[in-house]
C-alpha cells in the first residue's frame, strides 16, 4: 500500500450527473472519450455588421419597478425623452429588467454564457450599485449591529449564519422583481426536487484518504433542502435533511466510514466541509428540531469535527493540523471556514467550549493565512481552479462572522489586494473556458465562483457579481442572500480587454477581443516561479492557451492522477511529481530544451505593454485597427541548457491574429510544443499547418522559418529516453489530443508562429504576415 500523504487530495471521480453535470468540463483526470456534441453559437460576429438589437426600455417585471421613483435624485443628464432624475433611474431599472437574463449555454462544451448581440445603452452602464431608495427593492438594514463586535457575540436570532431572518422575509419579495432571483430560486427548487428523490449520498473513501466529494455533496444537498424548507414550510425537506445528518453521523440505514474517525481528519479538509454541512442543517433549521435531535448534531460535531479540530490548535497531537500553518492556500480557508461555521451554528448550546475555543483561534489563523492566498495582483497562488475552493471557504466564513457577530474581524482586510482576485478570476476566464493551468483540484459540488457576488458587495466591485450572475454555477442558496438586487449595468462596460499580472509568483497575462463574444478571441501565457504553489503546479512557463471561433486551440491537459506515487510530496527538482508526463515541461505548450524539465528555481522576467482598449456598452466589440497588446517574458532562467530565452505574445491585425516568438540560444536541442484537441493537417512545404475542430478552422505558420524548422505531430505522452516513472505507475492517457511540434537543433533562432483563426467572412488577404521584429524591438507599433 502506498504510504500516507496528508497532502493527497480527493482523486478525480466519474461525475455522478455524467456528461449532464455542468461542473463536468472543469473536472479533469479522467477520462473524457468523447467530448459532449457542442451546440451551435448564434454567428454574430465581430466582423460582419452587427445587428443591433435596440432593446426597449420600459417593459416591467413585475409590475413593482416605474412607480416607485417619484422621490428619488439623479445628478447625472437624462436619456432623451426622459424627464432628468428619478426617470432616468426608472428607465435604467426596467431597461435591465427587461433584458432579463442571459442564457447560459447548456449542452455545449463550455457553459459560458451567451450574450446577445445588443445595444443597449439603457442598460448596459457602467458597473453600479443603485441608491436603495431609487430601486423597487433592495435588502433591508440588518437591525443587529454591535457597536463593538466580539466573535461570541451572536445575533439574537436565527439563522446566523449568511442568511438571517430579516433576509428570508424580504425574499419572495425581492424574487418577484429580480430576474436573477427569480431564475436562482427556480433552480434550487428544480436541484432540491431531483437530490430528494436520491438515496442518501453513499460513503466512498475514495483510495488513500479522501471522502471530501461525500462532504460536499451532501452539503450541496443540505443546502437545497434546508433552503426550499424555509420557503415552503413543508416538513418534508427537514426530513430529507435530517436523513442526510443521520447517514453522515453513521444513524443512516447504510454504514458511513469508520465510527473512529468518521469524517476523516487525516483529510481535514473532508472534516471540515462536514462541519459546514451540519452548520447549516443545525443553524437554517433551529426551530424544526426536537432539543434531541439538537444535541445528537453537536454530540456528533463535535465529536467527529470540532474537537478534532481545536486539538489542532492545542498541539496537533494526531498530526492532521499541517494546515494551520504557514498555508496560503485552499486547505486553510476551507478548514478553518468548516470549523468557523460549525462553532457559530453551536455557540451557546455548546456545552464542551469547543464553539468558543475555537473561535478565539481559527479566525486570526485565517486571516494570517486563507487571506493572503493572493497575490498582491490578486493572482490565486495556487492555480485558477484552486481560486474556487480558497475563495469559496474565504466567502463563507467571512460572511457567517458578519450575520453571526456583525464583524469580519478583518479577513476582508487583512490582505490589502484581497478585492482585486476577482479580477484575477475575470481574466483567467477565457471566451471558452478557464486558463486552467496546473492541476484542477477534485470534484467542485458545493464550491462555486459565487465570491464574486459576495465580493462585488464587500469590496463596491459591482463588476464582479455582473459577470458572475450569467455563469453556470451561479444558481445556488450562497448567491440568493450574496445578491444585492440595486447593482446596475454590465460588467463589461469599461472593462479592459487586456491585463498584465506582474507577481513574481505568478506572471502571466490575458488578452482579448471581446467579453461578451463566445467567438472572441483569447489568449493567455504564463511564466512566473514554479514552486510555492502548495505543489500544484507545472513544470510550465510560457504556456500558453488559446480561444477563438468558440472553441479552444491551445489547451491544457489538467491534474495528472492524485494518487500517483509522491504526487504532493515534492515541488523540488528532483521530485517524482516532475516524472508524470501532464505535470512535466513537455506536457506543457512551451519551449523543451534538451528534452529536459524547466528549472524550478526560474526566476523570469517581463515586459508589456497594451493599447489600453476597453469595451465599451454594446455587446458588439468593434476593435481598431491599430488595438493591440504584447507580452514578453524572460524565460532564460527556467532552463539549464540556453544561454538566453525570451517568449513573447501579442495580438496583431486589430486582435484578430495572434503570435508567438521564441527568441532563443539553446545549447540542448529545442523543441517546440503546443497541445491541441484539433485534427491537424500540414503543408507540404511542412511551415502551415491547418488545425480543424468543432467545425472551425486555425492556419498555423511559421514565418521567415529558420532553416530546417518545420511543423511535425505526435502524442500527448512521455517521450523516448525520459526518466522512467516508479514502478507501477503510469500516465494518464490524453485522447483526441495532438501535439504540434517543431524540432530544431541547437543553436540562435528566431522562432515566430502565427496563428490565423479562419474567421467567417475573412479573405486570405485580409490576414497580415508581420516582419521580423526582436522581442527587444516589440512595441505597441512594431507590427502595424
Ligand atoms: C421559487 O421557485 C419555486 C419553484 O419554481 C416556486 O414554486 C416558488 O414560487 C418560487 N418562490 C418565489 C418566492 O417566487
Ligand atoms: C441544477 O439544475 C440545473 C437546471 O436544471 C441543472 O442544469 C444543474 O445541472 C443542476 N445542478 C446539479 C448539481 O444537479
Ligand atoms: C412559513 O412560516 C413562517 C413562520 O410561520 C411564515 O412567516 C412564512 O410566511 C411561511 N412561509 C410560507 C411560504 O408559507
Ligand atoms: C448517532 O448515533 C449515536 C449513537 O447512538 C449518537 O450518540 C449520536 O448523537 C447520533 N448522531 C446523530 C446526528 O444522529
Ligand atoms: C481594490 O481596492 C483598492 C484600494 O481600495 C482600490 O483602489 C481598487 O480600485 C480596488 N480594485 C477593484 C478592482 O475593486
Ligand atoms: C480538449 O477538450 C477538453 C474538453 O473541452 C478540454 O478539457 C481540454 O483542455 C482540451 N485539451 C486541449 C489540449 O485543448
Ligand atoms: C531529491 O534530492 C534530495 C536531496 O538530495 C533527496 O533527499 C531526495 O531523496 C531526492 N528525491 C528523489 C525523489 O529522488
Ligand atoms: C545541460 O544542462 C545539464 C544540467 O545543468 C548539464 O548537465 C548538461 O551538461 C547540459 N548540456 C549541454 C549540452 O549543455
Amino acid at each position: 500500500m502506498a504510504s500516507y500523504n496528508p497532502l493527497v487530495e480527493n482523486r478525480q471521480g466519474q461525475s455522478p450527473y455524467g456528461s449532464a453535470d455542468p461542473y463536468y468540463h472543469e473536472s479533469t483526470g479522467y477520462i473524457t472519450p468523447s467530448r459532449p456534441a457542442k451546440r451551435g453559437i448564434s454567428k454574430w460576429i465581430k466582423f460582419g455588421l452587427p445587428i443591433l438589437i435596440l432593446v426597449i426600455a420600459g417593459a416591467v417585471v413585475g409590475g413593482v419597478v416605474g412607480s416607485h421613483h417619484s422621490g428619488s435624485k439623479s445628478s447625472s443628464s437624462s436619456a432623451a425623452g426622459s424627464t432628468p432624475g428619478a426617470a432616468e433611474v426608472s428607465s435604467a431599472v426596467s431597461a435591465k429588467n427587461a433584458v432579463g437574463r442571459f442564457a447560459t449555454g447548456t449542452n455545449t462544451e463550455f457553459f459560458m454564457p451567451e450574450y446577445p448581440a445588443t445595444t443597449n445603452t439603457a442598460a448596459f452602464t457602467s458597473p453600479t450599485f443603485l441608491p436603495a431608495s431609487d430601486v423597487a427593492v433592495a435588502w433591508p438594514k440588518d437591525s443587529f449591529a454591535p457597536s463593538s463586535p466580539s466573535a461570541t457575540q451572536v445575533r439574537p436570532d436565527r439563522p446566523r449564519l449568511i442568511a438571517p431572518a430579516y433576509k428570508w422575509a424580504a425574499l419572495p419579495t425581492l424574487i418577484s422583481s429580480d430576474p436573477y432571483l427569480k431564475g436562482w430560486n427556480d433552480t434550487i427548487f428544480g436541484n432540491a426536487t431531483a437530490y430528494f428523490s436520491l438515496p442518501p449520498v453513499v460513503y466512498h473513501m475514495d483510495g488513500a484518504s479522501g471522502i471530501l466529494d461525500n462532504a460536499r455533496e451532501i452539503k450541496q444537498r443540505i443546502k437545497a433542502f434546508a433552503y426550499v424548507y424555509r420557503m415552503t414550510n413543508d416538513t418534508k425537506w427537514v426530513d430529507r435533511t435530517w436523513q442526510e445528518v443521520a447517514n453522515a453521523a453513521g444513524n443512516g440505514t447504510t454504514t458511513f466510514g469508520p465510527a473512529t474517525d468518521r469524517w476523516n481528519t487525516v483529510h481535514f479538509l473532508d472534516t471540515a466541509e462536514f462541519c459546514a454541512a451540519y452548520a447549516i442543517a443545525y443553524d437554517w433549521l433551529y426551530d424544526m428540531w426536537t432539543d434531541d435531535q439538537r444535541a445528537q448534531m453537536r454530540f456528533t460535531m463535535n465529536l467527529y469535527g470540532l474537537g478534532p479540530g481545536l486539538a489542532v490548535y492545542n498541539g496537533d497531537p494526531n498530526g492532521v493540523g499541517w494546515w494551520s500553518k504557514n498555508i496560503n492556500g485552499n486547505w486553510n480557508c476551507v478548514c478553518n471556514s468548516g470549523l468557523t461555521m460549525g462553532a457559530l451554528a453551536i455557540l451557546g448550546d455548546d456545552t464542551t467550549n469547543n464553539a468558543a475555543s475555537l473561535l478565539a483561534v481559527t479566525i486570526n489563523d485565517a486571516k494570517q493565512n486563507c487571506a493572503q492566498g493572493p497575490s498582491d495582483d490578486g493572482t490565486w497562488s495556487e492555480t485558477a481552479n484552486y481560486w474556487y475552493f480558497g475563495t469559496t471557504g474565504h466567502a463563507e466564513m467571512t460572511s457567517s462572522l458578519i450575520t453571526a457577530t456583525g464583524s469580519d474581524f478583518g479577513l476582508l482586510s487583512a490582505n490589502a489586494n484581497f478585492n482585486l482576485t476577482g479580477l484575477f478570476h475575470m481574466h483567467v476566464t477565457g471566451t471558452t473556458s478557464l486558463f486552467n493551468y496546473g492541476d484542477h483540484g477534485p470534484n467542485k459540488f458545493s464550491t462555486t465562483a459565487n465570491s464574486m457576488i459576495f465580493y462585488a458587495s464587500q469590496y463596491n466591485a459591482p463588476q464582479y457579481a455582473l459577470f458572475q450572475r450569467d455563469q453556470h454555477d451561479a444558481p445556488e442558496p450562497w448567491s440568493m442572500f450574496w445578491y444585492d438586487p440595486t447593482i446596475n449595468g454590465a460588467f463589461w462596460d469599461g472593462m479592459p480587454l487586456d491585463h498584465f499580472f506582474d507577481n513574481q509568483l505568478d506572471q502571466w497575462t490575458a488578452m482579448r477581443s471581446s467579453w461578451t463574444d463566445n467567438n472572441a478571441l483569447y489568449v493567455a501565457m504564463k511564466a512566473g516561479q514554479l514552486q510555492n504553489h502548495q505543489t500544484h503546479n507545472d513544470l510550465d512557463c510560457g504556456d500558453f492557451v488559446l480561444d477563438a471561433l468558440g472553441t479552444r486551440w491551445a489547451g491544457e491537459l489538467g491534474s495528472g492522477d492524485y494518487l500517483s506515487q509522491d504526487y504532493f510530496t515534492s515541488d523540488a527538482q528532483n521530485a517524482t511529481r516532475w516524472l508524470y508526463y501532464r505535470k512535466r515541461t513537455e506536457g506543457q505548450n512551451t519551449i523543451l530544451v534538451n528534452q529536459q524539465n524547466q528549472n524550478v528555481a526560474a526566476l523570469p522576467k517581463v515586459t508589456h505593454g497594451t493599447t489600453g482598449d476597453t469595451q465599451g456598452s454594446s455587446t458588439v466589440m468593434t476593435v481598431s485597427g491599430d488595438s493591440t497588446a504584447y507580452w514578453v517574458a524572460d524565460l532564460s532562467s527556467a532552463y539549464f541548457n540556453v544561454t538566453s530565452f525570451s517568449r513573447g505574445v501579442r495580438t496583431i491585425n486589430a486582435r484578430k491574429q495572434v503570435l508567438i516568438q521564441d527568441d532563443i540560444n539553446a545549447q540542448g536541442t529545442i523543441m517546440w510544443r503546443m497541445h491541441t484537441n484539433a485534427t491537424v493537417t500540414i503543408d507540404s512545404s511542412g511551415t502551415s499547418a491547418t488545425l480543424a475542430l468543432d467545425g472551425q478552422t486555425m492556419v498555423v505558420q511559421i514565418l521567415n522559418a529558420p532553416s530546417g524548422a518545420t511543423f511535425t505531430t505526435g502524442p500527448a505522452s512521455r517521450l523516448d529516453g525520459d526518466p522512467a516513472l516508479p514502478t507501477g505507475q503510469s500516465d494518464q492517457p490524453n485522447p483526441g489530443v495532438t501535439v504540434l511540434i517543431i524540432n530544431l537543433p541547437a543553436g540562435t533562432y528566431s522562432l515566430q508562429v502565427l496563428f490565423n483563426p479562419q474567421w467567417s467572412g475573412m479573405q486570405a488577404s485580409d490576414f497580415k504576415t508581420p516582419s521580423s521584429v526582436p522581442l527587444s524591438g516589440w512595441s505597441l507599433t512594431s507590427h502595424n
